[in-house]
């Protein structure tokens, strides 16, 4: 069966002052804090063992607020990375948690309308899934490069995409990811990123994708954040 991460680590910065004395991820979302969307995606889609990999300043607030996961028909357990080091070096503190199980890993920014069950049941754990959702501004994301329905290459925020698929914030890998993480060097921003984990996949014909019709937005810039929180408040209506 698969486990659950989610990443809310990271400094915020694109939301200063907002981040300057709490964790983005504590923000409200119209009328819930953030990290309650990713929580509820995993567990919507069936998930429900579920590590959280906080910053170390606030590791507090999130035990305080999130618990043992009770309230929301999960468990929780808790890392910490003590720097910003990247996505992918946050995921790697997931290794022991994982075992030898295949995991969905969420940012604990990105918003969903899209039920993943289906896609959880079918996962196939001899590689790994994205999925991309066609957007205006496609500069701000990881941008896949489709061909023949698969998908050939992903560039990290390009200043010229080649399509307007952006890869979103949740991806499902199997046991594999830790030897591929191991291999990865920081990019020109100092960071592991996610995107090298799954051009790696792409390049050894392991990576699949779905494209998502529903709703998706990242709530890490203040006009992302408010059109995700304009988002909510229209669902619930
Ligand atoms: O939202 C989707 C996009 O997320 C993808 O399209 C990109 O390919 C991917 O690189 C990522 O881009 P961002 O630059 O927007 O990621 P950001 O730095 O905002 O980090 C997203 C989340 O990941 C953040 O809410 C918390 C977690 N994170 C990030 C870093 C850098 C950590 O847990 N630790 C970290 O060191």
């Amino acid at each position: 069966c698969m486990k659950g991460v989610i990443l809310a680590g990271g400094f915020g910065t694109r939301l200063q002052p907002m981040t300057n004395v709490t964790n983005k991820h504590l923000l409200p979302v119209y009328d819930k804090p953030m990290i309650y969307y990713p929580i509820e995606t995993l567990v919507s889609a069936g998930i429900t063992d579920i590590l959280i990999v906080t910053g170390s300043e606030h590791a507090g607030d999130f035990l305080n607020l999130l618990g043992d996961g009770e309230n929301f028909g999960c468990n929780f357990t808790y890392k910490v990375q003590k720097d910003a080091g990247g996505i992918a070096a946050a995921l790697a503190l997931a290794e022991n948690f994982a075992g030898r199980d295949s995991i969905a890993v969420i940012l604990g920014d990105n918003i969903y309308d899209f039920d993943f069950k289906n896609s959880v049941e079918n996962f196939d754990e001899s590689g790994a899934e994205i999925f991309l959702k066609e957007v205006e501004d496609p500069k701000r994301f990881g941008v896949a490069t489709i061909e023949k329905d698969i998908v050939t290459e992903i560039v990290e925020k390009p200043k010229n995409p080649k399509t307007n698929f952006a890869v979103t914030g949740i991806y499902f890998y199997n046991y594999l990811v830790w030897q591929v993480i191991e291999k990865i060097v920081p990019s020109e921003r100092g960071e592991k990123e996610i995107t090298d984990v799954n051009n790696w996949y792409i390049e050894h014909g392991l990576m699949r994708h779905r494209i998502i019709e529903e709703f998706w937005s990242d709530a890490g810039t203040p006009d992302s954040l408010l059109k995700s929180s304009n988002h909510i408040k229209n669902r619930e209506k």
